[in-house]
């Protein structure tokens, strides 16, 4: 395995298209103070960058979910590792997310938070693997479709390694 990594998405049009979902989601929760979900840990550069372009009084939420061990595939299995700080009751949740690859990780923690009883809950991730979903996934706010194969950097891991890469690169 070559874990060079190669260029994919530019900084610059990483944060083209940050300011682009920023301005979607200001548009749909004009008036509302949503709660955003970040997925850790790959979630957290991008939740940064989000929130500053969006100019909306925000809370910030995350939550520790795992379905992967050292491999670069899905288990298919997903679990809780660290739940919500903040009730969601009542609340617009919007769940910020790096990159949908199967599906399982957001459809799981859809099911779950939606249990909770929020008054609204959508979707916004930075990169989707759309020919990979094993499960059907409404992503309302997409940043980018991305190829399948593995993606690294601005959050994103393989096994702890190039999160902080200002580009989106791809390693085989
Ligand atoms: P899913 O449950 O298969 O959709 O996987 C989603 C999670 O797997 C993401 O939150 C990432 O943490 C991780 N993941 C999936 N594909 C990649 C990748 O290409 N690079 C790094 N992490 C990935
Ligand atoms: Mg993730």
């Amino acid at each position: 395995m070559s874990r060079q990594p190669k260029l994919l998405v530019t900084q610059k049009k990483i944060n083209e298209a940050v300011a682009k979902l920023a301005a979607e989601i200001r548009r749909d929760y004009r008036g509302k103070q949503p709660l955003l979900i970040g997925i850790l840990k790959g979630s957290f550069v991008f939740m940064a960058d989000l929130i500053r372009e969006l100019r909306l009084p925000v809370e910030v939420d995350f939550v520790k979910l795992s379905s992967y061990g050292s491999g670069t595939r899905t288990s298919g299995k997903v679990k809780v590792v660290q739940g919500l700080k903040s009730p969601i009751k009542g609340r617009d949740v919007l769940i910020v997310e790096d990159i949908v690859d199967t599906g399982l990780t957001v459809s799981f923690l859809m099911n779950y938070l939606q249990k909770k009883k929020p008054a609204s809950l959508k979707l916004c991730a930075l990169t989707d693997k759309t020919s990979r979903h094993r499960v059907p996934v409404t992503i309302d706010y997409l940043g980018f479709t991305v190829p399948d194969k593995f993606v690294v950097g601005y959050g994103i891991d393989w096994n702890e390694k190039f999160r902080h890469l200002r580009d989106i690169c791809i390693i085989d």
